[in-house]
């Protein structure tokens, strides 16, 4: 089946947030840490009423509805999140309650997980299908919904929260390169949630930021090696109109970026010129343990990078840097940024996009991007997506605030016998909201 993608989108995030230059001084951080040092706006989080089933099923049903599909259409669900609200029993099957007032139970998935990562192996699993001998003509659904919560501490600041929705088939405006592909998968300890009855995770915040940068390097190389095998040319950032990373936070993405322009550099790309030479050149006699290492070549490999991040990867950042962290939700909701900054000017041109999840598992991989057809085009997935209303329409909330929010949750995680507050005045019409956990674990929405 050909030019199989993604041919339509939604994105929901809480309307509830926090500005990061509020938290930061409600701190006692140094002035700039969270804004410039973290390079953060502002951070959504849920309330008690939302969590990553309310939010998901909220963007389903609005794709659903805004797109004009009929849910009987929908041949397969795949749910990606690292959320755990029951270790048995998945995302997949609240969302069936939509399916099932329609009378189409017939659906095949459940959800993937691999902290945030399960959004892209859930998308894979859905493009695969399509793309399989198992494909019945019907629809695939990817939803990747998280809700990133930390302890008090550094790690507070990137946390975040949102659900994606994306409808997957053929002739789609958004079609995977299928053979441009690479993955890095590893056994490392930098991000993981042992502890059960927390929603907070264990996280060393500094060797994360490493892995993340060391599974970057070996997917960009083996996706150069495999696209010079398949081209006969070489591969470099020139050959990509936008770049879009799975974003814990916007610092990371710059020295990412300024990563793939050291690569190019180190293999002697033809995106590199003379004077971007002469800057790295002090460079390239360190090793590559060293080469994480120096503060100097980040400095400057960023410095390098500047203008190429301005025009490659800073539409990308809108969301990521408003929302923050959405760990499975991440890499799209840049992703979904892209398509509301540029729809206009996107046709033709390849995107590629790194998807990280800690434990480690990571893919770079690229799509080419066609105008489509109404609905299914890029114009209207902007249009629908609507994100700056969103966006706008948030309420900020104060830090006192935020952190009595935190402490409820925490008390309810993986909690029974509660009604909430059912308080949904902060919500729009269309949402659905947490409403009971009763005394055997059951959870009942609403929808507002
Ligand atoms: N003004 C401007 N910049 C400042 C200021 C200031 N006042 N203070 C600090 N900074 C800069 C620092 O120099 C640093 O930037 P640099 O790396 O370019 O030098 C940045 O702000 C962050 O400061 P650190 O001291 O490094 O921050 P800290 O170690 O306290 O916390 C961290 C940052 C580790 C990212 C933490 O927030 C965390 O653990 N987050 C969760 C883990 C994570 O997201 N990992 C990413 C990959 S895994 C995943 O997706 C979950």
């Amino acid at each position: 089946h050909k030019n199989v993608g993604i041919l339509a989108m939604e994105i929901y995030f809480p309307p509830t947030c926090i500005q990061q230059e509020t938290m930061e001084a409600h701190d006692g951080a140094s002035k700039g840490k969270y804004t410039i040092g973290l390079g953060q706006d502002c951070m959504g989080f849920c309330t008690e009423v939302e969590d990553v089933i309310s939010m998901s099923l909220t963007a389903v049903s609005s794709l659903l509805e805004k797109y004009a599909i009929d849910p009987k259409k929908v041949g397969r669900l795949e749910v990606g999140s690292e959320t755990v609200i029951d270790k048995s029993k998945s995302i997949k099957t609240f969302l069936m309650q939509i399916f099932e007032k329609c009378g189409n139970t017939d659906i095949e998935g459940v959800d993937s997980t691999n902290a945030c990562y399960g959004g892209t192996a859930a998308l894979f699993n859905c493009v695969n299908w399509v793309e399989s001998a198992s494909w019945d003509g019907r629809y695939g659904l990817v939803v990747c919904t998280d809700s990133a919560v930390y302890a008090e501490g550094p790690a507070r600041p990137t946390g975040g929260a949102a659900a994606i929705a994306m409808l997957i088939g053929p002739d789609a405006p958004i079609v995977f390169e299928s053979k441009i592909r690479a993955s890095h998968m590893a056994h490392v300890y930098d991000f993981y949630k042992p502890i059960l009855d927390s929603e907070y995770p264990v996280v060393d915040g500094k060797l994360s930021q490493t892995c993340y940068l060391v599974a970057l390097d070996s997917c960009y190389k083996i996706l150069c090696n495999k696209y010079e095998k398949l081209e006969g040319n070489q591969f470099s950032i020139a050959d990509a109109a936008y770049f879009v990373f799975h974003s814990p936070y916007n610092k990371l993405v710059q020295k990412s970026f300024a990563r793939l322009v050291f690569n190019d550099f180190t293999r002697n790309a033809s995106s590199i010129d003379e004077s971007a030479k002469e800057k790295l050149a002090p460079f390239s006699s360190l090793s590559h343990d060293e080469s994480y290492q120096s503060r100097d070549l980040e400095k400057a490999s960023q410095q390098v990078a500047k203008p190429l991040y301005d025009e490659k990867v800073q539409p990308t950042t809108l969301i990521p840097k408003q929302v923050g962290n959405m760990y499975t939700a991440s890499l799209y909701a840049a992703f979904a940024s892209l398509l509301h900054n540029k729809h206009n000017t996107l046709a033709g041109q390849r995107v590629v996009l790194f998807s990280y999840g800690s434990g480690s598992t990571a893919t770079m991989f690229s799509l080419k991007l066609n105008e489509g057809q109404h609905p299914f085009s890029l114009s209207n997935i902007a249009s629908v997506m609507n994100v700056q209303e969103k966006l706008e329409s948030r309420n900020e909330l104060t830090p006192e605030k935020f952190v009595e929010i935190m402490k409820l949750m925490e008390h309810r995680y993986g909690a029974k016998d509660f009604v909430t507050s059912k308080d949904c005045s902060l919500l729009a019409p269309g949402t659905y909201y947490l409403t009971e956990v009763d005394s055997k674990y059951r959870r009942f929405y609403a929808k507002k």
